[in-house]
């Protein structure tokens, strides 16, 4: 399959803080990728630099099969990008803002006036059309933010944290409209916290690790790396003998925030597990499938341990 976008080796220092080091990752024609990891890890900065919104080393990127610096100012014809600060004009209407960056990408008269249309249909916006951008809530600003994003029809879409502080709602409709650009063929390279967005919408995940990509596949290629199937979440009063315990068993001890967390090669019901593991000290137990959030903080857990060693 094509590559859309190819970033190889990519480096990137800020003064003598080392934020990306031999940074690989490719998006291919029509696919998701998302991008994952820590606060602090350096998502924002490749997605800055593939925006070229920050300097690097510009022979480490490849846009359609072509070097970047090559592409000069067709590059930015070619992507669209949504960064994690909402670059609108407060102070214009929403037809006023896709307008103004439509004129920017050289868009005619007629094109313009067609593609705001459809635009403003396509993401609702017809209803908000004579709000001022400001008076805007959040999520309605986002989905402006997505429709300028994409009002000269790019073929790379990069979308920092696409849905962070939205509500319920709002979130589920800008997955719906980024699953449609997806199908019309735009690929998409977006970073996230929300383990469940990278599920709905990722087709490949890239797990980051000290700046680098640590792992990179589908959810189901990342969860089997793992080999278990069964996780089981124990809340008690004495994490250090109900692990012992559990460790005896053949459980193994997964990465976890808060309760205890183990991960069983085979599948167990929830009376095995509580009989199993039977205890005054412990409160709660829990069966479940093991899910991205688990092996996110195993392998986010596991990367840390392997490049502390090798610093
Ligand atoms: N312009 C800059 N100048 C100096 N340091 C920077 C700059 N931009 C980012 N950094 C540093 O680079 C590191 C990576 O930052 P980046 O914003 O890429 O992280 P991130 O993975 O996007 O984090 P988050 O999940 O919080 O958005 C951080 O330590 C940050 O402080
Ligand atoms: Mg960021």
């Amino acid at each position: 399959m094509t590559s859309v976008l190819n970033i190889i080796g990519l480096e990137k220092r800020f003064g003598q803080q080392q934020v990306l080091k031999d940074f690989n990752l490719d998006v291919r024609q029509g696919e998701i990728v998302g991008l994952l990891g820590p606060n602090g890890c350096g998502k924002s900065t490749v997605l800055n630099i593939v925006s070229q919104l920050l300097p690097a080393k510009a022979a480490a990127i490849e846009l359609m099969g072509q070097p970047i610096a090559k592409l000069g100012v067709k590059a930015r014809t070619i992507m669209g990008v949504c960064s994690q600060d909402r670059a609108l004009y407060p102070d214009l209407l929403p037809e006023e803002n896709l307008d103004f960056f439509a004129r920017l990408y050289g868009l005619s008269t007629i094109e313009r006036r067609a593609r705001i249309e459809e635009l403003m249909n396509l993401f609702g916006l017809a209803a908000h059309a004579k709000t001022r951008v400001g008076r805007l809530s959040g999520g309605w600003q986002q989905r402006l933010h997505l429709a300028v994003s994409i009002v000269h029809q790019p073929q790379l879409l990069i979308l920092d944290e696409p849905t962070a502080a939205v509500d319920v709602a709002a979130k589920i409709e800008l997955w719906r409209l980024i699953e449609n650009l997806r199908k019309s063929g735009t690929s998409i390279l977006l970073t996230t916290h929300q383990l469940s967005e990278a599920e709905q919408l990722c087709d490949r995940v890239a797990l980051m690790s000290h700046g680098r990509v640590a792992a990179l596949g589908s959810v189901s290629e990342l969860l089997s790396r793992l080999q278990g199937q069964t996780v089981v979440k124990v809340q008690s009063s004495d994490h250090q003998s109900t692990r012992s315990h559990a460790l005896r068993l053949g459980w193994r001890g997964l990465q976890s925030a808060g309760e205890l967390s183990f991960l069983l090669d085979q599948s167990i019901t929830l009376s095995e597990a509580a009989s199993a593991l039977d205890g005054p000290e412990v409160s709660a137990i829990s069966v479940q499938a093991l899910t991205l959030e688990d092996a996110y903080l195993e392998l986010i857990g596991q990367f840390d341990q392997i490049d502390q060693n090798t610093l």
